[in-house]
C-alpha cells in the first residue's frame, strides 16, 4: 500500500479537456441551462441533493404516477421517489419501442465464432415481452426470484428484462462461476426458475453451462423449472418436466406483455458479492432510485450522444454490466456492442477488430484488461483504425498511471479524456468520476459525481487530507442499497457501524490538496482478481471444504497484469502426503468450488499457520512475511513460530 502511495504521490501530470469538446459535452449544455459556470459550481449546487436529483429525474424517468417525497433517509435505510408508480423497464424498452427509437439498434452482439445478431429497440421489447409472458405462464409472479446463469449473449439482458418486467427479481450469477456457487446463491434467495443456455464459446471451446447448471439445482426443490436458450447446440442432458426449451416456451407467447406498475421502490434485483466473511452478500437494488443514479451517471459521465456507439466490455454477470451493458444504455436510447468471447480469440486483436468494424465511438473496460493488451504490445493495435472513439472509461480498480498513460496514447490516441469511475456493486452507479469537462491527473477518479458527498476519514472518523484513511460516502445516492438480503445485521454492521450514519466503503483512499480522491485499494480482506472481487474467506473455505486439508489461509500478491494474484497457505490433515499432484488438486477443487477465476497461482503446504490466542488465523502476519514486509509485533501470537513456516515469495 505505501510503495503504491509512494508511486500515486510523484503523479502530477494533468490532462486537460479541449474546450470545443467541453462545450458540446451533456453536462455543460445542463448547466448553461441552470446558470451555472465552473465545475466547482456544478459540485457545490448539486450538494442540495434532493433539488439536484429531483431535476435528474425530470430528464430520465418516466412514472406512472407521482411521488410523495424525492428522498426518505432513515438511517440506514432510504427511499427514494415514494408513493410513485415505476418500472425501469417502461424506461429502458416500452418508450423506445413505440417512440422514436423503434427501429434504432440497441444490441450489436458477436458471438466468439464470428456470428453476429442485432436487435432494434423494437424487436427487444417483443422478445422481452415473449419472454415474460412464458415466465408467467409456468406460474412466475411478481416478487419471484429467478436465477439467471448465463453467457454473453442478447438472451441475458432479455432474460433479466423479462424478469422486471413482470416484476421479479433477477439473481444473475456470473458464468464463470461454478455450479456450487451457483446452487449456493440460489437457494439464498429461494430462486423459483433458472435460466441457462446449453453451453457457450470460450477461447475456441465450448463451456458446458447446461451441465453445470443440472449439478448446481439437482437438490434444490424450489426450483420448479430450468429454461435453457439453445446457442451451441450441442447435445445436453435432459430432465423432462423440469426442463424448458427457451425457443418451445416462447413459440406459444404473445408479443405483447403490459408491464407491471411496480411501487418506485420494489426490488428490481439481487446481486451477490463478496464479502470478510461468511457467504457472499446478496446486494438489493429497487426500480426508480437506480435507475436514475445509472442513466445520469451514463449520459454526463460518458456523454452518450444519439449517434454513439457504446461498448461496455464488462460481464454482465457483474453490477457493470447489470448497470451499463443492459440497464442504463438501453434506458438513453443507445446503441450497445456486446461480444461473447475471450479477448483474444482467434487473436489478440478482436477488440480492435470490433472497435473497427462497428465503430465504436465509447470503450468502458477495466484496468486489469488494459495491462494485458499492453503485455501483447501495440502492433496489434496499430493494425487497427480506432478514430471513431472519442471517449475512453476504467472501471474495477485503481488504474497506475502507466496502463493510463498508454490507454490514452495507443487505445485513445492522445484525444480521447479516460474515465476512470469508482463505484462498487453496493453503490449501483459511479460516484467519483471525472465528467469529460474535468481536469484529469492519470490514477485519480478526481470527485464525486454531482449530488453524490465523499471523503476519507481517520479511525477516529476525523476527515483526513493527503493521507490515506478510509473512503466514505456521507449522505445517501439514488444507487445506494436498500440492504443485503435476508441480513440485515451484516448490512448495519459491514456498511454503517464504523461511522454512524455514513456509509463505509471498504476501500482506502487519500484526498490531496485539490479535493482529488486517490482509491488505493480494499481495506478488508477481499481479493481483487483482475477487477473482480472474490473474499479471501471465500478461497479458504472452498480450499477446507476438501477433505484432504485442515487449513488455509489466502492472501493476495500484487499482480503485473491482474491486480493481484491469490497465494494459498494449506496446512494437510493428519497423514496426508505432500505433493504436486495434490497440489493440482485443490487448485482443481477451489474451481469447482467457486470458479476458475478463484483459483490460486500458488499454493505452499504448511506445517502449522500464525494464530491469535482465540484461534484466529492471521493473515496479516503471513502476508507481510510472505511479501518480504515488516511482520511486526508477533507477541500476541499463539504460535509465534508458525510465521518461520510462510515463505518470502516475492
Ligand atoms: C474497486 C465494480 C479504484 C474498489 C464496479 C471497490 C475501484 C470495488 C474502481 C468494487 C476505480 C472499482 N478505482 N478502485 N475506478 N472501481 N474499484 O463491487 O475496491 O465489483 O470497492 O464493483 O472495486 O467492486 P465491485
Amino acid at each position: 500500500m505505501a510503495e503504491k502511495l509512494d508511486v500515486l504521490l510523484k503523479e502530477k501530470r494533468v490532462f486537460k479537456p479541449s474546450k470545443n469538446f467541453v462545450e458540446q459535452t451533456n453536462v455543460k449544455e445542463w448547466m448553461n441551462k441552470h446558470g451555472i459556470k465552473t465545475y466547482d459550481d456544478l459540485l457545490e449546487k448539486s450538494q442540495d441533493t434532493e433539488w439536484f436529483w429531483e431535476e435528474m429525474s425530470k430528464i430520465f424517468l418516466e412514472f406512472y404516477s407521482p411521488y410523495k417525497k424525492v428522498m426518505e433517509w432513515k438511517p440506514p435505510y432510504v427511499k427514494w421517489f415514494t408513493g410513485a408508480k415505476y418500472n425501469i423497464v417502461h424506461d429502458a424498452l416500452d418508450k423506445h419501442a413505440k417512440g422514436k427509437n423503434k427501429s434504432k439498434l440497441a444490441y450489436i452482439w458477436e458471438g466468439e465464432p464470428g456470428d453476429v445478431e442485432k436487435y432494434t429497440y423494437e424487436e427487444l421489447y417483443h422478445e422481452v415481452n415473449r419472454l415474460a409472458n412464458g415466465l408467467k405462464s409456468i406460474g412466475i409472479k411478481k416478487g419471484d426470484h429467478v436465477g439467471i446463469y448465463l453467457p454473453m449473449i442478447p438472451a441475458l439482458p432479455i432474460a433479466m428484462l423479462a424478469c422486471a418486467k413482470i416484476g421479479a427479481i433477477h439473481a444473475v450469477v456470473f458464468s464463470g462461476f461454478s455450479a456450487h456457487a451457483l446452487h449456493e446463491r440460489m437457494v439464498d434467495c429461494s430462486a423459483k426458475a433458472v435460466i441457462t443456455c446449453d453451453g457457450f464459446y470460450r477461447r475456441g471451446k465450448t463451456v458446458p453451462l447446461k451441465k453445470q447448471t443440472d449439478e448446481a439445482v439437482a437438490n434444490t426443490p424450489k426450483i420448479k423449472n430450468t429454461i435453457v436458450f439453445k446457442r451451441t447446440g450441442e447435445t445436453v442432458p435432459w430432465n423432462a418436466g423440469k426442463d424448458l426449451w427457451w425457443h418451445e416456451l416462447l413459440e406459444k407467447q404473445d408479443d405483447e406483455c403490459e408491464t407491471e406498475k411496480m411501487d418506485a421502490n420494489d426490488t428490481i434485483f439481487v446481486l451477490y458479492t463478496s464479502g470478510t466473511t461468511g457467504a457472499p452478500k446478496g446486494v438489493l437494488h429497487s426500480h426508480a432510485g437506480y435507475a436514475l443514479g445509472i442513466s445520469a451517471t451514463m449520459s454526463w459521465v460518458f456523454d452518450i450522444k444519439d449517434d454513439d456507439v457504446w461498448w461496455c466490455a464488462a460481464d454482465v454477470g457483474w453490477i457493470t454490466g447489470h448497470s451499463y451493458i443492459v440497464y442504463a444504455p438501453l434506458m438513453l436510447g443507445t446503441t450497445s456492442v456486446m461480444y461473447e468471447g475471450a479477448p483474444d480469440t482467434p487473436k489478440p486483436d478482436r477488440w480492435w477488430e470490433i472497435i473497427e468494424k462497428y465503430k465504436v465511438s465509447i470503450l468502458y473496460t477495466s484496468p486489469t484488461s488494459i495491462r494485458m493488451f499492453m503485455s501483447f504490445g501495440e502492433d496489434w493495435v496499430e493494425k487497427h483504425n480506432l478514430s471513431s472513439l472519442r471517449l475512453l472509461g476504467s472501471v474495477g480498480e485503481p488504474i497506475n498511471p502507466e496502463a493510463w498513460i498508454w490507454y490514452y496514447k495507443h487505445i485513445g490516441n492522445k484525444k480521447c479524456q479516460i474515465m476512470d469511475t469508482w463505484w462498487q456493486t453496493e453503490t449501483g452507479h459511479h460516484c467519483i468520476t471525472p465528467l469529460p469537462i474535468t481536469d484529469l491527473k492519470p490514477g485519480s477518479g478526481t470527485k464525486p459525481f454531482p449530488g453524490v458527498s465523499a471523503d476519507v476519514f481517520d479511525d477516529s472518523g476525523k476527515p483526513v487530507k493527503n493521507a490515506g484513511g478510509s473512503l466514505v460516502l456521507l449522505k445517501p445516492w439514488p444507487g445506494m442499497l436498500r440492504g443485503l438480503y435476508k441480513a440485515p445485521e451484516r448490512f448495519q454492521e459491514t456498511y454503517w457501524k464504523k461511522y454512524p450514519k455514513r456509509y463505509l466503503t471498504g476501500d482506502m483512499a487519500r484526498l490531496d490538496e485539490d479535493g482529488y480522491f486517490w482509491v488505493q485499494g480494499r481495506a478488508d480482506d477481499v481479493l481483487s482478481i483482475a477487477g473482480h472481487r472474490i473474499g479471501n474467506s471465500e478461497v479458504e473455505s472452498a480450499l477446507v471444504s476438501h477433505p484432504k486439508v485442515a487449513e488455509a489461509a489466502v492472501i493476495g500478491r500484487p499482480s503485473e497484469i491482474k491486480g493481484e494474484s491469490i497465494v494459498a497457505f494449506v496446512r494437510l490433515m493428519k497423514g496426508v502426503e505432500e505433493s504436486d499432484d495434490l497440489k493440482k488438486e485443490l487448485f482443481n477443487h477451489v474451481g469447482e468450488e467457486i470458479g476458475k477465476i478463484a483459483r490460486p497461482e500458488e499454493i505452499w503446504f504448511v506445517k502449522d499457520l500464525p494464530k491469535t490466542r482465540s484461534g484466529k488465523i492471521m493473515r496479516r502476519v503471513i502476508k507481510s512475511k510472505a511479501l518480504g514486509k515488516e511482520v511486526g509485533d508477533t507477541s500476541t501470537l499463539a504460535n509465534p513460530e508458525a510465521v518461520d513456516e510462510i515463505k518470502t515469495i516475492v
